[in-house]
Formats: structure tokens, sequence, C-alpha cells
């Protein structure tokens, strides 16, 4: 079967997480993708939290599957000519370096748009314009400036990150919808275009409901479905709300049976109104069906915390998987907290694709997540990354060289 972006040519320029995301899921698309690392370093993470001596890291692996590997030294006169002819044969030019890097270079917009006046380049920065662009940006700095770590964690502890990287990996997917919808822009004009997801915009993105907050804040001066609520005091910023559910169905993370020694033997509990009759016969308190305090949504916030703590009474008395079946069948959602020791042998993730067992010559079998977006005609099969510079003979003979010139190329310490 064919692949959704067979015959995209990326020319990969990203290192570390955000920029590796986002091009690893245009080669699961079909992409063909054309990481270009420097000769005998390579992306840092191919050596960064190693656990095995001289194999490439599994934080590599995992973020450059279904990618070729080319070494070019782009600092190098003759490099930046291989570079060159990489740019004219390429669709989208992708990457990630800290600000100015690429012009530092000599590879302009405009230089590019030269070469190449299709290509787009698509960028991952900190932030956007504004006084931060120039800053270098990680994972929890972003997580930090878009908002999430202000209203994650409890109200009487520190901001928290989250062990989701969305700064990283969820702008690494802001910025392949960019790219395929400039490419489908590109249909229309034929020309190409930038593309700038920013890690602060992105996580933004991703904490909405707490800007939606902010401002519900501003205007009533309270949040009745926060844990705060009716006790605690608001200030005048959205607080952190612990496991509150960030909508408007009243959620928390209850204990269940084994939660003593078992550091996840918890259950995710949603007093979804439309079951409100069933949550009480399951738990055993039908004469809260029509108790004033608890019959009606709005009648239940003030009491969430005594509900919950009911609630907690009857899951203590079930495993986490036990909760789970006789909640769902009485239509009640709920979710088990899942360890990554549970998601790694969980069959049916195996099954979808979503958990993949990959094979490195080097490394042996690992375990990675998959492509989490299944398209029915575009099916992904997962292949291993690259080892440092494995095609760059191909693809230099792709390109027009001959085995004489990619030997005196090699011999400059161009590739
Ligand atoms: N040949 C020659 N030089 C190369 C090269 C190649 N193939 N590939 C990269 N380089 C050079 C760059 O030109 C740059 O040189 P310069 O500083 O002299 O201009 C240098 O390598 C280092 O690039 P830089 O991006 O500054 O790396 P860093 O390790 O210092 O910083 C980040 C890492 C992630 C902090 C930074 O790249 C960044 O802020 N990126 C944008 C935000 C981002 O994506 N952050 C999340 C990462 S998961």
């Amino acid at each position: 079967m064919s692949k959704a972006l067979a015959g995209v040519r990326i020319l990969d320029f990203t290192h570390v997480q955000s920029g590796p995301t986002c091009t690893q899921l245009l080669a699961w698309f079909g992409a063909d993708v054309i990481k270009v690392e420097r000769a005998g370093i390579g992306d840092i993470t191919r050596e960064q939290l190693r656990d095995i001596p001289d194999a490439d890291s599994l934080y590599f692996t995992m973020l450059n599957h279904n990618k070729r590997s080319v070494t070019i030294d782009t600092k190098n006169p003759e490099g930046k000519k291989v570079l060159e002819s990489l740019v004219k044969s390429c669709d989208v030019l992708v990457e990630n370096f800290a600000p100015g890097a690429l012009d530092r270079m000599g590879f302009t917009w405009e230089r590019i748009q030269e070469l190449n006046p299709k290509m787009i380049v698509a960028s991952v920065k900190g932030f956007g314009p504004g006084p931060y662009e120039d800053c270098k940006v990680y994972e929890n700095v972003a997580q930090c400036a878009g908002g999430a770590a202000s209203t994650t964690g409890f109200d009487d502890g520190p901001p928290v990150v989250s062990g989701a990287q969305i700064g990283d990996s969820g702008t690494g997917l802001h910025l392949a919808l960019g790219i395929v919808t400039a490419l489908y822009q590109r249909n229309a004009t034929g020309r190409g275009q930038k593309v700038l997801a920013a890690m602060q915009d992105g996580v933004l993105n991703l904490c909405r409901v707490k800007l939606r907050d902010q401002q519900r804040l501003e205007r009533t001066g309270v949040m009745k479905e926060y844990p705060q609520y009716p006790n605690g005091e608001f200030g005048e910023a959205v607080p952190r709300a612990g496991n509150a559910s960030g909508g408007g169905q009243p959620g928390w993370i209850l204990k269940c049976k084994g939660w003593e020694t078992d550091p996840n033997a918890y259950i995710y509990f949603i007093t979804q109104a439309p079951v409100w009759g069933e949550i009480c016969k399951v738990i055993g308190k039908p004469e809260w069906i029509d108790h004033p305090n608890f019959s009606t949504a709005a009648a239940r916030l003030p009491h969430l915390k005594d509900i919950f703590a009911e609630i907690e009474q009857w899951t203590m008395t079930k495993t986490k998987f036990e909760a789970m079946e006789i909640l769902n069948q009485h239509d009640i959602p709920c979710g088990p907290i899942l360890s990554m020791k549970e998601i790694a042998e969980d069959t049916s993730l195996r099954k979808t694709g979503t958990i993949v067992e990959v094979d490195h010559p080097v490394r042996g079998k690992y375990l990675t997540v998959g492509n989490p977006i299944k398209l029915s005609d575009s099916p992904t099969d997962v292949t291993r990354s690259p080892l440092l510079g494995e095609h760059t003979d191909e693809v230099m003979t792709e390109l027009g060289y001959t085995a004489d010139q990619i030997a005196t190329l090699r011999s400059l310490g161009a590739i």
C-alpha cells in the first residue's frame, strides 16, 4: 500500500526531541527523511542517557525511526555545497537549532529561497518573536513559560512539570501539522513558506483551558469545580487544581485496593452528571440520588470532597481493574492509573502498533511508541533508527556524486 507522504523529501536538520518527533511522524506517513548530522558526533542524544555502552541510546532510537542518516560538516565550504544540493532536491527543511544557527551557517531564508523557491522551512524555537526570542529552550522551560507548571500540582506545593513532554513532542506535533498544511498550500501557490512552532505557544495551546479559567476567575472570583472551593481562598491567578478535571464533569484520583504498597493502585473517577444515579447505586448510597445536597450537578459542587471520599471507600475495596470493569458496565467514565510497566506489557497496545518491538543491529530488541495516528490507507511500519552516517554514500550517489567525489569529500572532512 502506498504511503500518504510518498514522494515528499525532508531535509531533517533536527536534533534532541522536538524536531525529531516531527520528522519521525512525517517519516511514518511515508516521507523520505534525510537526517543531517555532524560526522563522528551526530545528534547529541545518540550518546545521552545510554543504557548500553557504545549503542545509540533509547532516547535517540525512539525518536529517529524510519529516517536515513547522512553526515555533513555544514561549516566546511565543501560540506556547504553538499547541503546546497540537498536543499535543491528536498521539499522541506526542518530544524530546531538555537535561534540564528541556520543563518550563521549561511542558510538564511533568502539564500534557501534562491536555491529552491518551493522549499518549506520549518522551525521549532523556544519562543516566538519578543523578549525571549534569542533564548535556548528545553522541555521544562517551555512547560514553565507556557503556563503548564503554574497550573500543575497541588495548591500547597510548588509548581510541577508534567511527565508528558508537551514542550518537545507537543511542539513537534504542532510543527508537523504546519508542514503538511504548507505542503498543501504549495500545491496551489507553487511557493514554499516559513513554518514556526514556538514551544511556549505549543504548551500554551495545550493549556488553553487554563486561560479559559483565568478569565472565569477574573469575572467571578471563584471556580466551583476547583478543590479550593468552597473552603479555600482564590488569588489573582488560576491556582493549581491537583487532580481536578479540566472540564465540566468533576473528577479525582481515588485509591484502589492495594494502594498501601502499589504506588499506582489508583483510578480516575468522573462523577459525570448523566450517570449520577448509577454512581449512587454502585457505591451503595441510593439515598443521594434525591438528596438536596447531591441531586444536581450544581448542588454537588460544594460537596465534592465528601463525595469523592465516599466513592473512595468503595474503590478501595476493588483493584483498579475490577473497579474499571464494574464502572464501565454502568457507563461511568473512569480510568486506571497505569504504570509504564503495565503499558509496556499491554497486549492490546502491541496489537494496534502503538507499542512496537524493534530490532537494532547494535542494541538488539527494544520497545518504542509507534505512530499514535492511524491512517487506514497509509499504515505505519516502524523501522529502526539509522546508524550515524549509514546512508551518506547512498544519498550522495542519489544527488549525483561519483564514488571518487565522495571519497575526496570524505578526505576533506566535508562529509
Ligand atoms: N555541521 C556543522 N555544524 C553543525 C552541524 C553540522 N552538521 N549541525 C549543527 N551544527 C552547529 C550549529 O550550526 C551550531 O553552531 P553555532 O552555535 O556556531 O551557530 C551548533 O552546532 C550548536 O547548535 P545549537 O542548536 O546551538 O545546539 P545546543 O546544543 O547548544 O542547543 C538547544 C540545544 C536544544 C537548547 C537549542 O538547539 C535550541 O534552543 N533549539 C530550539 C528549541 C528546541 O528545539 N528545544 C528543544 C530541544 S528538544
